[in-house]
């Protein structure tokens, strides 16, 4: 998987069994592996701008040979042979998604495009690849995102509480899931900014030498500026109903451009955009969670978890209600995304639907991504047959990832942390 924050790729391995919501997942192991500069430039240069076709065709095919790289890289640090690896769930690079249809060339048009080319991917890794998860969900009328809450409802439904899972990408996103319900009841979003100002902000004021606030430290000696963060916290995305998709579109170089032309030094600049991006969270549960459901407690994950000035912000802004990292329902807070993707990958590779029509719009379930078959002669163990594997490589909410699915002859780590989780879900569940 790989997110709008255009910060590199995480991959995560992982076995699978049985069904739908009450498949059973282990983590074998995750990794990221982080975009060289100018990579990132490269992807920034086409991602919802204008740019050269070449750059995007070669930057297709050069990205199906990293995420190959990656996997490579993750399966060897964690000696899982690649030929144990069944399936690959991979999200590829989001460069342009409106998920929304807008006027063109007298037609509504809702599109999407990821690159990361599935084809390069299946040669490199002789391993069945599923990509382009959005568009099925785009055509049968959803807005193609988020498909997160797959998963999130997967492990995190309760029978007695209410939770709300946040992620805190390059754009922050919310599933909310009341206690002892179906998919139908899941209010699912894109809540804002997420983490995509803040590194702008950074990367423009040092002229590219740091990517983002590491630690949150900028923020943390800044005073936000209240009345910039009111005004900003009034912008018409904040109000409109869900379900709503945010990206590049909003948060952009325009929009960071403007918060450069205050008079704010860089440091108020930086805690504000952080600010807003906690704020705009907690509005988000208050608008619209809070009149729908009981919220007992919130799970974040995404790299904003790893900026202690934001998790500060966030807490203070949730006030009474518990806000805790997704690792205490055992998902990594860096690899729930890539996670999530070889879950999909895995139901499309057995014909089943993934997407969550609550969280989309679509019109029905359907089941996404496309297939790239190895073609290998040799007999693979089927994916029904047994314990399957699975690996992700991300792209997060706007995302890229991989499922692999494995035999399960390969010397497995020791116990992992997913199983227990899993089932506790599942057990919560019934
Ligand atoms: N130590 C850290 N301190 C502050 N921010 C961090 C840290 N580590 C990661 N981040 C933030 O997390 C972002 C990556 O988050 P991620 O969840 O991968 O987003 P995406 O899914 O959009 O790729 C980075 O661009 C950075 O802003
Ligand atoms: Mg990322």
């Amino acid at each position: 998987m790989s997110g709008t924050s255009l910060d590199g790729i995480d991959v995560a391995i992982i076995d699978i069994t049985g069904s739908g919501f009450r498949a059973k997942i282990n983590v074998l192991t995750s990794h990221s592996v982080p975009y060289p500069r100018k990579i990132r430039e490269a992807l920034l240069a086409i991602s919802n701008a204008s740019a050269h076709t070449g750059d995007i065709s070669r930057l297709n095919f050069l990205l199906g040979e990293l995420y190959s790289e990656a996997l490579e890289e993750t399966a060897e640090r964690a000696e899982i042979p690649l030929e144990t690896i069944k399936l690959i769930g991979c999200h590829g690079q989001t460069i342009f998604h409106e998920g929304q249809g807008a006027q063109y060339l007298g037609k509504k048009v809702a599109s999407t495009l990821q690159i990361g080319e599935s084809s390069v991917i299946s040669e490199r890794t002789g391993i069945d690849v599923i990509s382009n998860f959005r568009e099925r969900d785009m055509a049968a009328g959803g807005k193609g995102a988020p498909l997160v809450p797959y998963l999130d409802y997967m492990l995190m439904r309760h029978r007695g509480r209410g939770r709300v899972a946040v992620n805190i990408g390059g754009i922050a996103n919310l599933t909310a899931i009341p206690p002892n319900t179906n998919t139908d009841r899941v209010i699912a979003f894109d809540t804002g900014p997420g983490n995509m100002v803040i590194d702008q902000l950074v990367s423009r004021i040092t002229q590219g030498r740091q990517t983002y606030d590491r630690d949150g430290a900028i923020a943390a000696v800044g005073d936000l500026d209240v009345k910039l963060l009111a005004k900003l916290l009034r912008d018409k995305y904040f109000r409109a109903k869900p379900p709503k998709t945010a990206g590049r579109e909003q948060y952009g170089s325009e929009f960071v451009s403007k918060l450069l032309d205050t008079e704010l030094s860089s440091e108020d600049l930086i805690a504000t955009a952080t600010a807003l991006t906690a704020e705009s969270i907690a509005a988000a549960v208050r608008n619209f969670v809070l009149p729908e459901m009981r919220v007992d407690e919130i799970f974040v994950s995404g790299g904003g978890t790893h900026n202690p000035t934001m998790m500060r912000m966030l807490r203070k802004a949730m006030g009474e209600i518990p806000v805790k990292e997704s690792t205490e329902v055992g998902l990594d807070v860096d690899a729930k995304e890539a996670i999530a993707f070889a879950v999909m990958a895995y139901e499309t590779a057995h014909c089943r639907p993934s997407n969550v029509p609550m969280a989309t719009g679509a019109k029905r379930p359907v089941v996404l991504g496309k297939l790239t078959q190895n073609g290998a002669p040799a007999p693979r163990n089927g994916a029904a047959n047994g314990t399957t594997n699975g690996t992700a490589m991300n792209g997060s909410a706007r995302n890229g990832s991989a499922t692999a699915i494995h035999k399960p002859k390969a010397a497995r780590p020791t116990k992992v942390s997913r199983q227990p989780v899993a089932a506790k879900a599942k057990a919560a569940a019934r």
